[in-house]
């Protein structure tokens, strides 16, 4: 069996640097990659925690995430961890960057290793995909970002209420010329966001769909969306964004123009990860009910574990949201 140093002497590299490419944390130029990754290949090498999961000493999970760097997902792999080690198993988090070639090498690579489990809460499971894991009795619970067509349990919140509750919000709050900042539309909860913002605003007289603007689901989207829209429509004075990230950086671009939130413009944000209670003005949000969607996916894969027998469950299980309401849209004005 190939060791680290093998492949560290191989690719003539330290093993500090093998080391920080398999633990992802410090840089390692994309040359050096590709010397230790063929150097992988040649060896046969393969990091403990894979050989391990291989013997099946420690029954485990995997969660796939799209966005570690998201608070939103690391709040669902809080709520996964905690459920798994009051289970006694070990849960393996395999970040994606939303990378679909990322995805599948991660699936390839649980799949040979005969995981017992997968959460998914990522958006590129291909029905194929999901097929061959299933083929090899590997129970799948699909998380969040899931689309009807699966064949197994889907656990998510209800998007497109949720955006309905967000606008009712700001039009109850006076607000007369309300815009929508949308994620990627290839992700079904940034589709279903935007179509219950659409439907609810699209009889008004200032509806236009110039109203909306993408914001990638990123800080950086949200800044640039409030840019954009402010050109097409200064006199806008409701804003919903379709996750937190997005509305942070509609609050932060907004504060660099000197405009006043709530007053001038009130904005609500999708998601209630901690930091929207932490920034200033905190944040009005559509709170997901994050914590209790991802306890219910690691309980649900833990019990299909347990049965991996029977067929797939195809079952949806949708989890209400909630509005908070705080600083970002409370406003001192007569319609109220
Ligand atoms: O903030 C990340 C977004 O992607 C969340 O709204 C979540 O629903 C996921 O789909």
């Amino acid at each position: 069996m190939s060791t680290i140093k093998d492949v560290a002497k191989l690719a003539g590299v330290s093993i500090a640097t093998v080391s920080r490419m398999i633990n992802q944390n410090g840089y390692v130029s994309k040359k050096t990659e590709v010397r230790i990754s063929e150097a992988m290949e040649e060896l046969g090498y393969e990091p403990l925690i894979i050989r391990r999961l291989a013997d099946h000493s420690m029954p485990t999970i995997a969660l796939i995430l799209p966005d570690i760097t998201n608070p939103f997902f690391s709040e669902l792999a809080r709520a996964v961890e905690d459920i798994c080690q009051q289970k006694g198993y070990t849960v393996f988090f395999c970040n994606s960057d939303n990378q679909d070639f990322k995805e599948k090498s991660y699936l390839e690579a649980l799949r040979k290793r005969k995981i017992d489990g997968i959460i998914y809460a990522s958006n590129y499971l291909t029905q194929e995909e999901l097929h061959k894991l299933q083929r090899d009795n590997i129970p799948v619970v699909v998380l969040d970002r899931s689309s009807d067509n699966h064949k197994c349990t889907l656990i998510r919140c209800n998007n497109y209420d949720g955006a309905q509750l967000a606008v009712k919000h700001l039009l109850d709050t006076g607000c007369r010329k309300i815009a929508h900042i949308y994620g990627p539309q290839e992700i079904v909860t940034a589709q279903e966001r935007l179509n219950g913002y659409e439907d609810y605003v699209k009889s008004f007289s200032w509806y236009t769909p110039s109203l909306m603007a993408p914001g990638h689901f990123q800080l950086e989207g949200g800044m640039q969306a409030v840019e954009t829209l402010l050109l097409r429509h200064p006199d806008i004075d409701g804003i919903f964004a379709g996750n937190d990230f997005m509305a942070i950086g509609a609050l932060k671009a907004l504060h660099r123009k000197g405009i006043q939130i709530p007053n001038d413009i009130a904005v609500c944000g999708f998601d209630g990860v901690k930091l929207a209670e932490i920034i200033e003005p905190e944040l009005t949000t559509v709170a997901q009910p994050i914590y209790e969607m991802g306890e219910t996916a690691a309980r649900t894969l833990i019990e299909q574990i347990g049965n991996r027998d029977a067929k797939p469950h195809l079952e949806v299980i949708e989890i209400n949201v909630s509005l908070i309401i705080r600083e970002s849209t409370r406003r001192e004005c007569e319609s109220q």
